[in-house]
Order: structure tokens, then sequence, then C-alpha cells
């Protein structure tokens, strides 16, 4: 498949949150936030652009990664700068072709050449450790309340990147801080799509369960 990729431009906005919509539509949540996260974080302090990438097949959007700003905040509360990224989108009727694959490869590249370290993510551990993240535990990395989560997942940029980094993992936001009227005026701008429920929806919640409840070692940080 011949999959060409490239930064989001202004006029790929739109196309980009439909692709967005689409992929995670009903899939954990009767509906989908994740389309209004990139809508109302694009431009943002924490958003970068240099990082959002697009995949193109036969000239139509088919996938999209986007990135923002994280940090680890270690035992002496110093802040270490890291990526994360979220949502990651494929078109439903592409999935499982390399195309998410092949946006985090390229856009793992230029975070290198950007000078980052690390990417740390939440995502489906069989998943992710296919595309190259391991357990963030592995590198001392806990949640921001100190919780090691299986679902909480890192990969370094360069070998021994993560040396020496420890600590709590600080998301920027979360599409849950979003104004809800806002979300509610930006999601009336789609075309009605019906919220329902999905068995996807419980193998989600349930992954969260079985984690929650693996999840067995707090960090002693305070
Ligand atoms: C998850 C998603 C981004 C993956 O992109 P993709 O293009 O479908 O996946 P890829 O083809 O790059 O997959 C790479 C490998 O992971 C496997 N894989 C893909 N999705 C998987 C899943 N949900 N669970 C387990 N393995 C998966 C593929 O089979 C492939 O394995 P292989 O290398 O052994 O052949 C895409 O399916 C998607 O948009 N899903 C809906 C939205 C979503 O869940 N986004 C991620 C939020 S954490």
């Amino acid at each position: 498949m011949e999959l060409k990729i490239r930064l989001e431009e202004k006029n790929d906005y739109r196309k980009v949150e439909e692709v967005t919509r689409e992929a995670f539509w009903n899939l954990y949540i009767p509906g989908a936030n994740e389309h209004s996260i990139v809508h109302y974080l694009r431009n943002s302090e924490l958003a970068i652009p240099q990082l959002n990438f697009v995949g193109i097949k036969d000239g139509e959007i088919v996938g999209y990664i986007f990135y923002t700003k994280a940090q680890i905040i270690d035992k002496k509360g110093t802040s270490h700068e890291v990526l994360t990224f979220g949502p990651l989108s494929v078109s439903p009727k592409l999935q499982k072709l390399g195309i998410g694959k092949a946006l985090i490869e390229f856009s793992k590249k230029r975070a290198i050449d950007m000078g980052y370290k690390a990417i740390i993510i939440y995502g489906y551990p069989e998943y992710y450790n296919k595309v190259g993240f391991k357990s963030a535990a592995n590198f001392g990395i806990a949640r921001a309340d100190g919780v090691f989560a299986k679902a909480l997942l890192a990969m370094e940029l360069y070998p021994d990147s993560l040396k020496g980094i420890s600590g709590n993992f600080h998301e920027s936001v979360s599409c849950f801080e979003l104004d809800e009227n806002e979300f509610l005026e930006f999601e009336s701008s789609f075309p009605i799509k019906e919220k329902k429920y999905e068995l996807s929806q419980d193998i989600f919640l349930e992954m969260v369960d079985k984690l929650e409840d693996l999840e067995n070692m707090k960090l002693n940080n305070n």
C-alpha cells in the first residue's frame, strides 16, 4: 500500500477531525471525544505542530498522529519534558495495514531530530509493544498519582535516553477538562451519528479494571 506522510496543514483540519471521529466513534464510549481534543488543543501552547502528521492514501487523509508536550516530575521536583501523543487515528476501513505504525515511526524520527528524549503514552500494551513501547514502570515512570500503571508505556528515542529520568508522568490536559458546552457545539457541526453500545467498550473497561488490579506498586515519591 502506498502511503504518503506529511505535516498537517490548516486545510486538513476538518478532514483530520472527521477521520479521528470515525476511528474512535463508539469504540471506548458511546460516541467519541478524541476529535475535540485535536480541535481545541491544536493551537494551544501544548501542541507541537512540527510533529502532527497526516497519512494520505489515494489523495485522502486516512490517518493522523497528534502530539503534545508532557512532563516527568522526579523526586526532587525537577521537571523533564517528554512527548505524548493521542489521538492516533486510522480510518476504520484501513486499520491493521501498517498506517498507525508508519505514523509512529515517521514522527519518531522527527522527534529525535528535534531533540526530544522519549514518548510516554497510555494505550493497549498488546498494540504498542509491537511498535516499540515498553511498560513505563521499566524506567521507574509512574502515573501522576504515583501508580505504576500497565497501560502507561514509554519509548526511549535513543539508547538510554531515559537513564536518570524517573518519576511521575504529568499529561498536559485531558479532554474531560474541555468545556462541555463548547464540545457540544463543536460536535453539532458534524453529521449526526448514533451513539451506541459496542462490545469494544466493555473490553476497554475490563482492560482498565484488570490493569487497575495489577497496579500493585505505589511510588513513595513524596
Ligand atoms: C490503534 C490504531 C491507531 C492502530 O493503527 P493501525 O494502522 O490499525 O495498526 P498497524 O497496522 O500499524 O498495526 C501494527 C501492529 O499492531 C497490530 N494491531 C493493530 N491494532 C491492534 C489492536 N487494537 N490490538 C492489538 N494489536 C493491534 C497489528 O495487527 C500489527 O501487528 P503486526 O505488526 O504483528 O502485523 C488504529 O487501529 C485505530 O485508529 N484504532 C482506533 C482508534 C484507537 O484506538 N487509537 C489508539 C488509541 S490508544
